[in-house]
């Protein structure tokens, strides 16, 4: 395991950790984070997240009536995941902590990784796991920060992230990702008024993020700044990524993208 990975997974804790109980996602941003994976192609199968967290999509899933649920992350967080999801009242799950790039199972139905792979020091390990754990004929889906359509990101608040993820996470969380989210906040929820703005830097993430309330804002931002290592991940590198697994149906890859900022890709194994 990289020593990159463990400190990533244990900043990712410290952001976890302190949240109210519960998904901080909606069911809504659940659902379309996974589409085109949907509720068809969950019912009765086996499903695995790589790096859940605190299990906030975790803990939509009971929804979509999966025959088990397995989660695996490297950090603590998983304390925090497996509170979440025994609160949903789910019984057949198992919660394990572990390197995602190193977990091996028989296989499962369906396989997903959000938000996950930009942040590992080796993010083609991550995908070869999630691919790895995928069962012959089943379904993998991820997500990651482009480097697309993230100029703003790349240039000014990565800088910050160099320099604050090496402070403590209660001085990162309210000294720092607070202050800077209010202007953000503000911006986001005036240009996601009218189309007029659509030009402007991150006009498609602004809608979306300014559904939500000020503390979702917050917690981004935050987890933005609390971690050590993250890529900005171009669609040609996935094209690359996914065009080297032989076992990948190349004809069911796909490549979307979301929000003007992320790509979500994904396919089924042979
Ligand atoms: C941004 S969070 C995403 C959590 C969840 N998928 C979500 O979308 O809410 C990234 C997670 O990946 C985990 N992680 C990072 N490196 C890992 C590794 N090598 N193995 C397992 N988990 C890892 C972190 O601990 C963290 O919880």
């Amino acid at each position: 395991m990289s020593v990159k990975d463990q400190n990533t997974a244990d900043a990712f804790a410290t952001s976890w950790n302190n949240l109210p109980e519960g998904s901080v996602y909606t069911y809504a941003q659940f659902e379309e984070w996974l589409q085109p994976i949907s509720k068809n192609d969950v019912t009765n199968k086996t499903v695995l997240e790589l790096g859940c967290g605190n299990g906030s999509l975790l803990c939509h899933l009971p929804a979509w009536e999966p025959k088990f649920i397995t989660g695996v992350d490297l950090g603590a967080s998983v304390l925090s995941c497996e509170k979440n999801l025994s609160q949903t009242g789910v019984k057949n799950y198992k919660i394990e902590q572990q390197d995602l790039t190193t977990y091996s199972s028989a296989g499962h139905d369906v396989v997903y990784c959000i938000g996950v792979l930009h942040h590992l020091k080796e993010p083609i390990e991550g995908l070869k796991s999630v691919v790895k754990n995928t069962k012959s004929g089943g379904r993998f889906h991820c997500w990651v920060y482009a480097k697309e359509g993230n100029a703003v990101i790349i240039y000014i608040v990565d800088p910050i992230r160099k320099v604050v993820s090496n402070l403590p996470w209660w001085f990162t969380k309210y000294l720092v990702a607070l202050p800077l989210v209010v202007p953000y906040f503000l911006y986001a929820k005036l240009i996601s008024t009218s189309s007029i703005f659509k030009s402007l830097p991150l006009y498609n993430y602004s809608c979306w993020i300014s559904q939500r309330e000020f503390h979702f804002f917050h917690h981004v931002a935050f987890d933005q700044l609390v971690t050590p290592q993250t890529d900005y991940i171009s669609k040609q590198t996935i094209e690359n990524w996914l065009a080297s697994f032989p076992d990948v149906d190349q004809k069911s890859t796909y490549i979307i993208f979301r929000n003007g900022n992320s790509w979500k890709f994904g396919g089924a194994k042979k």
